[in-house]
């Protein structure tokens, strides 16, 4: 009797335990958290340079500029000088800027340059080697944001990296592993061995020293632009591309120039989102699916998430379709931007929508969004004045061309592979194109990249992007939603599982640690064929939380690192 009721009453106790358990709100999971200054970014080395010179007084533009030389030292997967990307800022005192330093396609390039005597699509020297590259805009984009947005001495911004090329830094265990990996590649492009990258099978705590991109960097500190668009930079170029076959000449070097554009601003409930235009499609994507979504209610609680990725793949495999048809570089192809975000035309767009059922992308064409790595690189930062910077940068994939230009130090991109090479023909990412992206002299090739940053009533709200390819834009749609909606802190709504698709492949691709079986399998019963896959991007935020403070959230799927005071 007494092992009875002490049973019972033990069982009463676990209950009640158990109810007190449950009632207690779910720990939120916060970033890190600073009053002043924020910067997140792919690499813990680079955002402890851009805080650095926040501390010094620089403003969210000098810190870009010395996180993306840094990112260029310690993340040659995707940091760059050999590359390009977009920048998107909303200064304090309200103005909007977005600057595009997208590669161009060298003027020697043709529509039908990756195309063999049959007419079949090379994918191979779109992707690797000399002819893969297009004129790197890193540089430019760099000089032009410090001119017209930074304050603090150039040097004093390009020192950092000269210091983490010159001294080297020590390598974790993945980055060891990593660039043993990726050397097979570099030996097999470059036209010289670039031993110091090659020469070795890399160990944790091995300290990487690139003596020539520190030389390089110098230059860019020494001469701006000119270092590297002029002089000794700008020979070893082109000597590299005569030796493997390429086509970058002096005169591709010489009229590289960055561009100013007009950012995209578009409303999602009461916030303001500021993104980036053509010759991204990354903004546009991002504009379309929130202004449908804005029309559904949603929720993320048990199988009503179901019926909110249902219709978000619903709105994906719609507007993936129009940016094949109609996005490419608006300098060349008329893209109906007014006209793709236009509400009326998004409900109509929208108008076969069942909630029920998918509807089935006519599968003719296979891509291999399925197998992308994440090796573009975002960083997100904001300065103690509300100052703040969303800036994407790739090499495109990993390595880029997997061509270190030899005297130089640093790898060529192969963002040549982002053009449609031929009509229906997929990219890297298994994206489509036709007329609006084709391969033209002197054009950029079409783009995801989304960097973003949202406000509320007049006031800095959320800085956000993501490498990823295809999938940048849904990734950052998923981060904003996941706050706004889902009421999720930063972190949380980074750490959150991620899902994908884009028209074709007609497939839904989720991470392989989504475990929720009820919600796939309701997903099944509406007709979506679903495919597992590795993390999908590496979303690098800011949040300004209603106490004021800044919450850094950095991807936990990289070794990405928040950095703030
Ligand atoms: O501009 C683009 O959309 C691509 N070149 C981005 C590549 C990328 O994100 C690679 N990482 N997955």
């Amino acid at each position: 009797m007494k092992d009875y009721l002490s049973a019972g009453a033990s069982w009463v106790l676990i209950s009640i335990l158990a109810l007190v358990i449950s009632c207690q709100p779910k720990e939120t999971t916060t970033g890190l958290l600073a009053t002043n200054a924020m910067v997140v970014s792919a690499h813990p080395l680079a955002s402890e340079v851009g805080n650095e010179i926040l501390k010094q007084g620089g403003n969210a533009v000098d810190a870009a500029v010395a996180v993306h030389m840094a990112l260029a030292v310690v993340y040659p997967q995707a940091g760059n000088i050999g590359g390009g990307g977009f920048m998107v800022v909303r200064k304090a005192d309200g103005s909007y800027h977005s600057l595009d330093y997208r590669e161009k396609a060298p003027m020697a390039a043709e529509r039908d340059m990756y195309l063999d005597e049959n007419g079949d699509a090379l994918p191979e020297k779109s992707q690797n080697g000399h002819l893969a590259s297009g004129v790197p805009g890193s540089v430019d984009g760099m000089v032009k944001a410090h001119e017209k947005l930074g304050s603090m001495e150039w040097a004093k911004l390009i020192d950092p990296a000269i210091k983490l090329a010159a001294e080297g830094f020590p390598l974790t265990e993945n980055e060891a592993s990593y660039y043993t990996r990726a050397s097979e590649n570099l030996k097999k492009y470059s036209s010289v061995d670039p031993v110091h990258f090659t020469g070795k099978a890399w160990k944790e705590g091995d300290v990487f020293v690139q003596p020539q991109l520190a030389t390089t960097l110098t230059l860019i500190r020494d001469h701006g632009r000119e270092g590297f668009y002029g002089g000794s930079v700008a020979d070893f170029i082109v000597a590299e591309m005569e030796r493997g076959g390429g086509i970058i000449s002096h005169e591709d070097l010489t009229n590289y120039e960055s561009a100013w554009r007009t950012p995209l601003v578009g409303a999602y409930k009461d916030a303001t989102v500021i993104t980036m235009g053509p010759p991204s499609s990354g903004g546009l994507i991002l504009l379309q699916m929130l202004g449908i979504l804005e029309d559904y209610p949603i929720s993320n609680k048990n199988t009503a998430y179901a019926e909110y990725l249902h219709l978000k793949t619903e709105m994906e495999r719609r507007i993936f379709a129009d940016r094949a048809a109609y996005m490419g570089d608006a300098d060349f192809f008329p893209v109906p931007v007014s006209g793709l975000l236009d509400k009326a035309y998004l409900s109509q767009r929208f108008e076969d929508f069942d909630p029920e059922l998918a509807t089935p992308s006519d599968r003719i064409m296979e891509g291999n969004v399925l197998t992308m790595s994440e090796e573009t690189t975002h960083f997100s930062i904001v300065d103690s004045q509300g100052n703040a910077v969303s800036c994407t940068t790739t090499l495109n994939g990993g390595m880029g061309s997997k061509v270190l230009v030899d005297g130089a130090g640093f790898i060529l991109n192969n963002e040549m592979d982002d053009f449609s090479i031929k009509p229906g023909f997929p990219n890297m990412f298994g994206v489509l194109g036709g007329e609006a992206n084709k391969i033209e002299p002197g054009k950029r090739m079409l783009s995801s990249m989304t960097p973003t940053i949202l406000e509320k009533n007049g006031e800095l709200y959320m800085v956000v992007g993501t490498p990823g390819g295809s999938t940048i834009p849904t990734s950052v749609f998923q981060a904003i939603v996941n706050v706004m909606d889902f009421d999720m802190s930063m972190q949380e709504a980074v750490n959150e599982n991620r899902f994908h698709s884009q028209w074709k492949p007609d497939v839904i691709a989720y991470e392989k640690e989504f475990a929720n079986n009820e919600i796939l399998e309701l997903l099944q019963a509406k007709g979506h064929e679903l495919v597992e896959r590795g993390g999908i991007g590496r979303v690098d935020a800011i949040l300004v939380r209603e106490d004021g403070q800044l919450e850094g959230a950095a991807d936990p799927r990289g070794m990405d690192a928040a950095s703030g005071y």
